[in-house]
């Protein structure tokens, strides 16, 4: 028989906490475990103005410090319950993240939070830990931009990363406009999300080909939005709201050539294995038909004129990480956070000796200097 106090997990001191700060949701749990204890939107109320504010939406460096000090703050001693001070920390964090942004999360940690050490890992080398293999391409799809980096025998190939601003914030301003356009609606970030999650769906390349054509294919149903006031949602805008990912821009980029670009700056001898080994995680990969539309948008693009004569593919196969795509990268950094190989962390101490967050891309910090980082 099950003892009240048995399902109450022992969270030692030692134990770390892991964190994916993500641009919408962050995901927070403990290390070892198979899910975050939560996902919470990344926005906090700030203590000067009284209003809910997103931590994306910051002016400057000081804004920043002020919002991550309210938003830590709310993480710490609501959610997570721990005290921050001499704590360990793994945070996910990715490799195209902007300098300023992880030079004040870190200033926010160690001089404001006091807290022991901090474990900055990529997100897409976490991400393949939980396949437990070591050579994969991984794309994340998330909120602000869709990144990607191929991975080769656990070595990042970095010459080959992509990165492109597509995701479920340029999806909700397209939805936003139609609906200030067509019926004068200002409908908040989170009706319209939640109208995207509920409502729209990635469709097919054959009929997203006729869309917006004389020989359009009949849409799908119309649905009625429930609240205060009824929002009708055409068939029409549910099938295209996310043919902004696909279609071509300027430089005739997308997701799909984000994938072939990617391949083609790699070595020959890795492409066919990194096309058969791709891993789609974020969430906006989560919404219905986009896998297959991506398959199928990828075998069009390599028989097309731009790639015949570059790449010489014939499949492409996506792997299925244990656990939801978009807590994949947490899940990862979960697992991570359990072997004994946190080599890199970075102290407090050695943090307000140097005053600096080592850059793991950068070749100064992957030197063999044992003195250099905490082993
Ligand atoms: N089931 C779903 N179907 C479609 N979209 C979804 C689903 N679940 C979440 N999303 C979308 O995924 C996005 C958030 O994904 P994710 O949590 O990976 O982003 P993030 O990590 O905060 O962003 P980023 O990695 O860009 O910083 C949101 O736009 C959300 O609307
Ligand atoms: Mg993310």
């Amino acid at each position: 028989m099950l003892r009240g106090y048995e399902g109450v997990r022992y969270i030692s001191d030692k134990q770390m906490v892991v964190f994916d700060i993500g641009s919408a949701y962050t995901k927070f749990g403990y290390a070892g475990e198979v899910s975050p204890r939560g996902i919470i939107r990344t926005e906090v109320r700030c203590s000067e103005s009284k209003k809910i504010r997103r931590i994306i939406d910051y002016r400057d460096v000081e804004d920043l410090y002020q919002l991550l000090v309210d938003f830590l703050h709310l993480l710490f001693f609501k959610y997570v319950v721990i005290s921050p001070k001499d704590a360990r920390i793994l945070l996910l964090e990715s490799p195209l993240a902007v300098t300023s942004f992880r030079n004040t999360l870190a200033k926010v940690m160690f001089r404001h939070f006091e807290i022991g050490s901090v474990l900055f890992l990529p997100s897409h080398l976490a991400t393949i830990s939980t396949l437990g293999i070591d050579t994969a391409l991984v794309l994340d799809v998330g909120y602000q931009e869709a990144t990607l980096i191929p991975i080769f025998e656990g070595i990042p190939i970095l010459k080959a990363w992509q990165a492109l601003p597509l995701g479920g914030q340029i999806v909700h301003e397209n939805l936003k406009k139609y609906f200030r356009d067509t019926s004068d609606l200002d409908l908040s970030e989170n009706i319209v999300e939640d109208i995207k999650i509920r409502t729209c769906f990635v469709t097919t390349l054959e009929r997203a080909a006729k869309l917006g054509t004389e020989n359009a294919l009949t849409p799908p149903p119309d649905v009625t939005y429930p609240g205060i006031k009824r929002i009708v949602i055409p068939g029409k805008i549910r099938e295209k709201a996310f043919e902004v990912l696909w279609e071509r821009d300027n430089d005739n980029l997308s997701l799909s050539t984000m994938i072939l670009d990617a391949i083609v700056k790699c070595p020959l001898d890795t492409r066919r294995i990194l096309a058969e080994n791709i891993i789609l995680v974020g969430g906006t990969t989560m919404t219905k038909g986009f896998a297959s539309r991506l398959k199928s948008e990828l075998l069009a693009l390599i028989e097309s004129d731009l790639y015949k004569t570059k790449l010489k593919i014939e499949s492409f196969k996506f792997h299925t990480a244990p656990s939801k795509p978009n807590y994949t990268v947490w899940l990862g950094g979960a697992i991570f956070s359990t072997t004994d190989l946190p080599l890199r962390c970075l102290t407090k101490d050695m943090y307000l000796k140097t005053n600096r967050v080592p850059d793991w891309s950068n070749l100064i910090d992957n030197q063999k200097d044992e003195t250099s980082y905490e082993i």
